[in-house]
């Protein structure tokens, strides 16, 4: 278990006493009992030999898949951790969370002395989350069936986090957390889900605010099923997969050695979302990640930025302009980084299932 927490503080995360004690008292493999896919293909079965030394990775575990799509997992651990920390969760505090998944975060939750809702759109997986609860002698959780767009209707709460990657935040969370309660929440923005934390404020009368968020932090999650994914004006391209572009051609050379690594390529993506909003991620053959790409409205063309900064554009196309000035632009501003941003919020959609999406940006110090 020590090497467990080794590797969830080797991802960057300082655990909090409360947070280590929580992860070390919860054996993980009682919400895998039917295992999950191995990451090279296959599946880790209870019984194989490396399964529990796989169960204690800091590694997203896959338990359900649907057309080859992961439907439900058990998230990260240290992504886990980075969004409980942000939470501000303490013992005696309600919390609702959207995708119960396999029940893990939310045990971890009441471990820290948490009383959680936890609600999820698909019955068996509710219902196996409440079995492995069970099994692991937790208290203190409920799983629901629903979605979770809707909350846990007739609640209240004094947090929310969800687990699911969503377009924006529901008023119905809103409406169920006490004021200056906290939701967590992976929110759409260019392809990705980088995590936000939002307080709620005391009205939300006025429909292009006053809600904001500051973000906690880079993160990809599985899409939200239902309302929470609802498209609406300022969405983001779909990714375009592997050739979708076309043949690429350089447009203009690389400007970093080294190139970005992970994280400073991610700040650069959030960055270019939110200064053109045809910013998503592409599949180029021959490179192992999806990469950061502007994609024409027609899908007939885009521009890849690369983390060596280098630009290459395909079809009959401008992007490539654009994308070399927001490289200019994201380095004129000093290269910030994600957690530099804060959000603010406008209600759009369906007027049946409206939703809180990210509207306007600006740079913090
Ligand atoms: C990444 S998993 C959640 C991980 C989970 N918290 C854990 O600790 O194992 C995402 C879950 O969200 C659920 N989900 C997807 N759309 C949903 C929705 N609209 N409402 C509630 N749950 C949803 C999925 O069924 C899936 O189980």
């Amino acid at each position: 278990m020590d090497e467990f927490l080794e590797q969830i503080r080797r991802s960057g995360v300082t655990l909090t006493p409360e947070l280590a004690a929580a992860f070390a008292g919860l054996p993980r493999e009682a919400f895998v009992p039917d295992g999950f896919r191995r990451n090279g293909g296959g599946w880790a079965r209870p019984g194989d030999d490396d399964f529990l030394s796989l169960v204690y990775q800091d590694d997203a575990l896959v338990t359900k898949v649907r057309d080859r799509l992961p439907i439900s997992s058990s998230s990260q651990p240290s992504l886990m951790a980075l969004m409980i920390e942000a939470l501000d969760v303490r013992p005696g505090l309600r919390v609702l969370e959207i995708g119960a998944g396999t029940g893990y975060n939310a045990a971890v939750l009441a471990s820290i002395g948490a009383t959680v809702t936890s609600v999820d759109v698909q019955e068996d997986v509710a219902g196996r989350a409440r079995a492995a609860l069970a099994r692991a002698g937790v208290e203190g959780v409920t799983v629901e069936q629903g979605d979770g767009y809707a909350g846990h209707p007739g609640g209240h709460f004094d947090r929310v986090i969800v687990t699911v990657g969503v377009a924006g935040i529901s008023p119905r969370w809103l409406d169920q957390l006490e004021p200056d309660g906290v939701i967590v929440a992976p929110v759409d923005h260019a392809g990705m889900h980088p995590v936000l934390a939002a307080r709620r404020p005391a009205t939300l009368a006025d429909p292009a605010g006053p809600l904001t968020a500051g973000l906690v932090c880079h993160a990809g999650f599985m899409t939200a099923a239902g309302p929470l994914s609802a498209t609406h004006p300022g969405s983001f391209p779909p990714a375009a997969g592997a050739r979708e572009l076309g043949e690429l051609t350089e447009f203009a050379p690389a400007r970093f050695d080294p190139p970005l690594e992970g994280i400073p390529y991610r700040d650069l993506w959030y960055a270019s979302g939110v200064w053109d909003r045809r910013t998503s991620h592409a599949a180029v053959p021959g490179v192992q990640q999806s990469s950061l790409a502007l994609i024409d409205d027609d899908r007939s063309g885009g521009a890849v930025i690369f983390p060596d900064g280098s630009v290459r554009t395909a079809g009959p196309t401008l992007l490539g302009a654009e994308a070399a000035s927001i490289l200019d632009r994201w380095i004129a501003a000093g290269r910030p980084a994600v957690s530099m941003w804060r959000v603010g919020f406008t209600l759009t959609g369906d007027p049946e299932a409206p939703i809180w999406v990210p509207g306007s940006w600006e740079l913090t110090s």
